[in-house]
């Protein structure tokens, strides 16, 4: 494997896909939390970083450990590092440095090199420049700006480069990653979705035994891809639990409970609507709503694993606790600027109840998104399962401004299923990250017929994204808006007009609580 270390680079989490992308494996660690570097450890690549090696408090490693003895790429930051720690100069740059900028030279003779063309383009974003290399350094490739774009020290398999290959503006990135981690480091591209499948069962089976394991699903890709990988690992010993929040879309319940049954999986549905409902009344705070929303659902899933213990033979215990956690959620962030203020308090739906003493098992947690698709689908799941946009914990319940009530439920389950059925209709579906409807309890004027109406409003929302961090509101063509906008209004009562969200996130939310 190749291990990344992080030093605070907004680009960290690139560097490993890109490794990913060539069948690697690779972890990101902290600079200041370094893991072991055994002999499984293949090479290093260090990050970029906000900071500037001049600073006082700039990140500090201890190079000793795995340098001139592994492998090492230094990017940036990572660069400037090994070169100021050699005795070279690293200075600010007279002109800031970002952007496109091509390699007036390179050296196509170097491993690190091999096939990135004279003139490639590459992508800058520093302000610090490596002034002079200190001897034995061999410079590798330069820009017209800057000279030391990239080095090698002589007779060692250090590098260090000014750009960002792991970025695509860096248009031939992707092979220099490659020089590094197959050719100098000599890594084996051997994983893929079919052995991560294959050792993931195994280790299960090793770590779980003859135990039981509850799982709550949530229709989304993440927990059924957990859920099959645990049933593929010890059967009917796991057990699923699947709760109606009354928050979900039209039908979603009914079909996902079928589809995992049709699955083979071990799942309990529960209708908690009433419960979820009940609880709900009369609160109009976000923040309050999603904290009840999480509460309830910790009860519910705590009596159903109850009633699931109940159901085992005396001496049988479900020991395990299995979540769809996903490796952008686990790696240990390098905070840079201190905590970040609470915007929204996502993730909160789910958490284990602590009085449940259950181990955690979580099969998906070194694994990216679309790594976990890539795993769904050689599974066997479901495309329309593995193909779903995101959706919140706390379901229509954000997308209901103000107080939630069955009834607004009702109407809103109505629009969202007119016009998620019209995207799939139209193609649009797989070109959006994430679409739904917000029901906005205001009520305006309107005519029907000769009668004049006073009714709510439907807010449509469809966005592209990469993680959910940005968003863009994409461009519905207008036909396709006026058919949506045509279908609600004439077949959901309590309606009579829509709008559709222009706004972008930042500095809009993709929620609109
Ligand atoms: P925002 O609204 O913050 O949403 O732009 C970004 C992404 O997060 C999802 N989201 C949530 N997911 N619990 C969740 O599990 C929540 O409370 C929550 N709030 C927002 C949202 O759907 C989008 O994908």
């Amino acid at each position: 494997k190749i291990i990344i270390l992080d030093f605070g680079s907004q680009y960290t989490q690139l560097i490993a896909r890109r490794v990913r992308e060539l069948n690697v494996y690779c972890e990101i660690h902290p600079f200041n939390h370094l893991p072991s570097f055994d002999a499984s450890v293949k090479g290093v690549i260090l990050s970029g970083s906000p900071y500037s090696v001049r600073q006082a408090d700039a990140p500090q490693i201890d190079l000793q450990q795995f340098h001139g003895k592994i492998p090492v790429l230094g990017v940036c930051y990572g660069a400037q590092y090994i070169a100021q720690h050699s005795g070279g100069e690293v200075s600010p740059s007279e002109i800031r440095e970002y952007g496109r900028a091509n390699l007036l030279f390179v050296n196509q003779e170097n491993a690190l090199l091999k096939g990135i063309p004279l003139d490639a383009q590459v992508w800058m974003s520093h302000g610090d420049t490596i002034k002079y290399v200190p001897e034995g350094f061999e410079i590798i490739a330069s820009t017209d700006k800057v000279q030391v774009a990239a080095y090698h020290i002589k007779d060692s398999q250090t590098y260090g480069i000014q750009f960002h290959p792991e970025v695509t503006h860096s248009l031939d990135g992707q092979q220099l990653i490659k020089n590094f981690v197959i050719h100098i480091c000599g890594c084996q591209q051997d994983w893929t979705p079919d052995t991560f499948i294959e050792t993931t069962i195994a280790a299960l089976r090793e770590l779980v035994k003859n135990d039981h394991v509850i799982l709550a699903l949530s229709g989304g890709v993440d927990s059924s891809v957990a859920a099959v990988l645990l049933h593929q690992a010890i059967g009917k010993n796991l057990h699923c639990i699947f709760v109606d929040n009354g928050l979900l879309r039209k039908h979603e319940f009914e079909q996902v409970l079928d589809s995992y049954k049709h699955m083979g999986l071990n799942i309990k549905g529960i209708d908690a609507k009433e419960r979820f409902y009940g609880q709900l009344k009369g609160i109009t705070d976000p923040e309050r709503k999603r904290k009840v929303i999480g509460a309830s659902f910790i009860d519910v899933f705590d009596e159903a694993a109850h009633a699931v213990q109940q159901e085992l033979p005396a001496g049988v215990e479900v020991k395990w606790l299995g979540q769809g956690t996903i490796y952008p959620d686990v790696i240990e962030s390098v905070s840079v600027k201190g905590p970040s203020a609470t915007i929204k308090s996502h993730h909160n739906v789910g958490g284990l109840p602590d009085f449940m003493k259950l181990k955690v098992v979580e099969p998906l947690n070194t694994l990216f998104k679309d790594e976990v698709r890539r795993v769904g689908a050689a599974l066997g799941i479901d495309p329309l399962i593995l193909g779903r946009h995101p959706f919140p914990g706390p379901g229509l319940g954000i997308r209901i401004l103000g107080e939630i009530t069955a009834e607004k439920v009702h109407i809103l389950q109505q629009a969202d299923d007119i016009y998620i059925r019209n995207l799939r209709e139209s193609g649009w579906y797989n070109k959006v990250w994430q679409a739904g409807a917000i029901f906005l309890p205001v009520q305006s004027v309107g005519v029907m017929g000769d009668e004049r109406t006073y009714e709510y409003v439907i807010a449509l929302r469809a966005v592209g994204s990469l993680d959910g961090m940005t968003a863009d509101w994409i461009h519905l063509p207008y036909e396709l808006l006026a058919k949506i906008s045509n279908e609600i209004i004439n077949h959901v009562k309590g309606i009579n007009r829509v709008v559709y969200d222009i706004s972008s996130k930042p500095p809009a939310t993709i929620e609109w609580e």
